[in-house]
């Protein structure tokens, strides 16, 4: 990457891999939190950014934001960007079915829940009766198969194949059963579809209006 101008940002949800990552050369990191939907880390976005801030390089904030008011929170804890996804979910231009967009609008936060069913680490979704039915934990032979070093990643193929196998089985459905939706703790202040440009705006304007006032107040 860095021979064709690139940067590399890499996904990091406690610092023993960011150390891997800084290792590795990268040029900053994203710090995946405890409320990230999708597979989510362990830590809060303030634990994550003082156990991350040594290093010294750029942090992207990543997972639970929702809300002007969340995305201004996670700059003033000094990250110098904020990755969102399930807030974009809910926006017009997103691809994704009319029902994931309306099950992130009117999901609360207690709906979110970590299963292992779908790939052999925690993914955060909405719990729905097709998750309730997977179940969260992973069996005891994906355990076996997920502790070995050459063992985890065939656990891991066969969790993607059944993925896909899953998906297509869902989307041929006009009931949606089988459906599942990666989602985050942000959805508790996701209340409507809206044009993505709309949220970048409201975002930044919060922002600028958060420095305007300190400026005001320190300038006193
Ligand atoms: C449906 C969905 C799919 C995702 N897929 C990936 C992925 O393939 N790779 C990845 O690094 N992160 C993935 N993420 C995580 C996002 O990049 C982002 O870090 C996360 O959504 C931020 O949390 P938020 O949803 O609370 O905004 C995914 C998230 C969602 C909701």
């Amino acid at each position: 990457m860095h021979a064709v101008g690139g940067v590399v940002y890499h996904d990091v949800t406690e610092r023993k891999w960011a150390q891997k990552a800084i290792d590795g050369g990268v040029d900053g990191l994203i710090a995946v939190n405890n409320r990230a939907g999708g597979h989510a880390g362990g830590l809060s976005p303030a634990e994550l950014f003082d156990a991350l801030a040594s290093f010294g390089v750029p942090l992207v904030s990543a997972g639970g934001v929702g809300t002007a008011r969340e995305f201004v929170d996670d700059l003033a804890i000094g990250y110098a960007a904020v990755q969102l996804g399930t807030r974009f979910i809910a926006s017009t231009e997103c691809k994704a079915s009319d029902a994931y967009k309306q099950a992130i609008v009117t999901a609360q936060e207690s709906d979110i829940t970590l299963t292992e069913r779908l790939s052999g680490i925690p993914v955060a979704v909405i719990n729905n009766d097709y998750i309730r039915r997977l179940g969260t934990k992973a069996g005891p032979f994906a355990r076996w198969m997920l502790r070995g070093h050459k063992t985890k990643h065939w656990m891991r193929t066969l969790y993607a194949l059944n993925s896909v196998r899953r998906l297509k089985a869902g989307l041929s459905k006009s009931s949606g059963d089988g459906e599942y939706w990666q989602a985050g703790k942000s959805v508790a202040g996701i209340h409507d579809v809206r044009p993505a440009g709309d949220i970048v705006r409201e975002f930044a304007a919060a922002w600028r209006a958060a420095g305007e006032a300190v400026t005001a107040a320190t300038s006193r």
